[in-house]
């Protein structure tokens, strides 16, 4: 990667944000527009409109047109597109912010904006607001299409008959993983506020009668028994070790010997660092201030620890999407 790269990229990811906080994709999917008009719409000084909308040109978000006008590319398009994805990106304002001054950041990383944005990482205290936990919920369930879909490509469920996803959210992987598997069984473990938002989803999916929903909280509440793998999925990052170390010996307790358990999130390169998960992942996190982007072999270690054996890393085709480790109940 250039060193201009590196500098800009502050710059672009700006850039991107304003396209999307003044709505400059949604007023172009109806067709070509001028700067005038879409500096007149925005109230944004015409010269500065056109600056903006170069730049997203640039970016090949948008397209320049040979009269003048703008319109979207297929990036811009296909950004649009993804359900949440605006969002996912707005948030980051928070992160940014914490990062304004790095050294600060690094020195004394508390109090950070990012923090305040995901409460439920503090405990069910932290979700009990209705509108803050059911909009995390949705960040998390818009993205997890493309997890689900990794996590499906890399590890095989044959032979299991009840998968338990612990801090799953909603249920959109279980929505994934239910369809691709008819005949699975399964169950739903997060916090109570959470699994408020889990009944429409699991309805609309077709799996209401699949998957059993349990409200807990997996600092405090056993996991109930019965399942043959259980899932933990983007989960373990939030978390430093002791909390980490306590969850991998619940789940212990809940499976049976020879039971399965699939970790899957974005991990560390380790000894062979790797640009999106030791820099954006392993200073989000950081800015999360509870837990840490770990390396397979660091997550291997947690499990071995906890007396887990066949541990076998699956590092990901999309490591900033997920990479996998799978481990048995001895
Ligand atoms: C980063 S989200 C991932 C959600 C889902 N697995 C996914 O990949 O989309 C972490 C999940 O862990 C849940 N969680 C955090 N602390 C928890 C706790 N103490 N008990 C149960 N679930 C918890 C959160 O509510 C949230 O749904």
């Amino acid at each position: 990667m250039a060193l201009f790269d590196i500098i800009a990229g502050f710059v672009n990811a700006q850039v991107l944000m304003a396209l999307i906080e003044l709505r400059i994709l949604q007023h172009l999917q109806w067709g070509p527009l001028s700067s005038d008009f879409l500096a007149d719409r925005c109230a944004v000084p015409s010269d500065r409109m056109h600056i903006l909308l170069q730049a997203g040109a640039g970016l090949g978000l948008l397209r320049r047109r040979r009269d003048g006008r703008f319109d979207l590319s297929l990036r811009g398009a296909s950004l649009l597109g993804v359900p949440g994805l605006p969002a996912m990106i707005l948030h980051h304002r928070a992160l940014y912010s914490d990062l304004a001054d790095p050294v600060a950041f690094l020195r004394n990383g508390k109090g950070t904006e990012l923090a305040q944005f995901w409460p439920y990482v503090f405990g069910a205290d932290g979700a009990k607001d209705p509108q803050v936990t059911a909009t995390y919920s949705d960040l998390m369930a818009d993205s997890q299409v493309l997890v689900a879909e990794d996590v499906l490509r890399m590890v095989s469920l044959s032979g299991v008959k009840r998968l338990m996803d612990v801090g799953g959210g909603t249920g959109a992987f279980l929505a994934a993983v239910g369809t691709a598997h008819p005949a699975l069984q399964m169950d739903l473990f997060d916090l109570p506020a959470v699994l408020a938002g889990a009944d429409r989803r699991l309805a609309q999916a077709g799996l209401s009668e699949r998957v059993r929903l349990h409200p807990g909280s997996f600092r405090d509440d056993p996991l109930p028994k019965g399942a043959d793998a259980v899932s933990l999925i983007r989960v373990l990052y939030d978390h430093d070790d002791s909390t980490v170390t306590h969850l991998l010996q619940s789940v212990h307790a809940s499976l049976q010997a020879g039971g399965r358990l699939i970790i899957a999130e974005p991990m560390s390169g380790g000894a062979t660092p790797n640009r999106a998960t030791d820099v954006y992942y392993a200073i989000y996190t950081m800015a999360m201030q509870t837990g840490r982007t770990r390396s397979p072999e660091e997550i291997a270690a947690l499990l071995a620890a906890t007396g887990y054996t066949n541990i076998c890393i699956k590092t990901g085709f999309r490591p900033f999407v997920t990479s996998v480790v799978t481990a048995i109940r001895a």
